[in-house]
């Protein structure tokens, strides 16, 4: 897998490295190729026509966000779909609206592997998702739109009006929206499942930092059927999608094309073999 950082923010660093760490720990060869902050987008989108076609790299990431004067959606389309970790090419994009086999963009991949695990089944429930981004709201929304999921979906955002009463009505409740405890105990109601994709820092006044979740996790915790904890939850499965992504590229390329939820199966079996 080849890993394109631009810049050296140090946040973004740090988490380049435990992806390189983690795949040397699974026997996968993780490789880092950092251009300097000033790069042209030319010169990223040569790194990446390069990448695209040597055979010795199944798997091409770049860590976003890029600096401001990139063009994101020229660096999306020009990755090889089939090199594709984290689904942003629109024709990955495209295959999830359609419900056609293809990569999942790792962290609605995430939502869609936890409430498969838990049996969390969202047929005849109000289920709602808080954010509407192209990496996580809208392929999550389409994802469990799809006829193997069957939910009912309201999809929030920035605009929404009675946003709190739409909240209490959840049976399930997803929030991707990035505010740091935006979710109250009174936003839910009881035996509510809350699933926390928000990931946000907080700065205490000694410099110290921590890293909360969008759901008040402590105060909704009585009244949730279910709740996922920040750190700990959907991130880390997020990261374990990303080699499943690059798994299913490797095998794309030796010509076993198989769909995540084969993959799911065989991760459940090999889990319950060890359980
Ligand atoms: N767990 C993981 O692995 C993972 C991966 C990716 C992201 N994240 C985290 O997930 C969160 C969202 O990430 P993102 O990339 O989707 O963020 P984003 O691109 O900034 O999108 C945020 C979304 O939340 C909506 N929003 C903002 N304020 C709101 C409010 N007060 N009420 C209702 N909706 C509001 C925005 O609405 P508008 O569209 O109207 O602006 C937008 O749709 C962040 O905390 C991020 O760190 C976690």
């Amino acid at each position: 897998m080849l890993l394109i950082q631009v810049g050296e923010d140090p946040a973004s660093s740090y988490y380049v490295q435990s992806i390189i760490n983690t795949a040397d720990k699974l026997g996968c060869k993780a490789e880092l190729l950092s251009l300097p902050a000033d790069s042209s987008q030319q010169e990223l989108l040569a790194t990446i026509k390069t990448a695209n076609s040597d055979p010795g790299v199944h798997g091409i990431m770049i860590q976003k966000p890029l600096p401001k004067s990139f063009d994101d959606t020229e660096i999306n389309l020009s990755v090889n779909p089939d090199k594709d970790l984290d689904a942003l090419h629109p024709l990955n994009l495209g295959k999830i609206m359609m419900e056609t086999d293809g990569f999942l963009p790792c962290t609605p991949a995430a939502v869609y592997f936890t409430m498969k695990y838990y049996g969390i089944d969202p047929v005849g429930k109000n289920l709602v998702i808080l954010g509407r981004s192209n990496v996580v709201g809208k392929p999550l929304a389409n994802m469990l739109l799809w006829k193997k999921m069957n939910a009912t979906v309201t999809v929030c955002h920035s605009r929404t009006t009675d946003l709190a009463d739409i909240c209490r009505k959840a049976d399930i409740l997803i929030s991707a929206i990035g505010i740091a405890n935006f979710v109250k105990a009174d936003m839910v109601k009881e035996n509510v499942i809350l699933i926390d994709v928000g990931i946000n820092e907080l700065v205490a006044a000694d410099g110290s930092s921590s890293y909360v979740g969008d759901i008040d996790y402590n105060a909704c915790y009585d009244k949730a059927l279910a709740i996922t904890p920040v750190p700990g939850g959907i991130g880390r499965i997020t990261t374990s999608l990303l080699y499943l992504n690059l798994v299913s590229a490797a095998m794309l390329a030796a010509g076993i094309n198989k769909s995540v939820d084969e993959y799911i199966g065989i991760i459940f079996s090999e889990n319950h073999k060890k359980l």
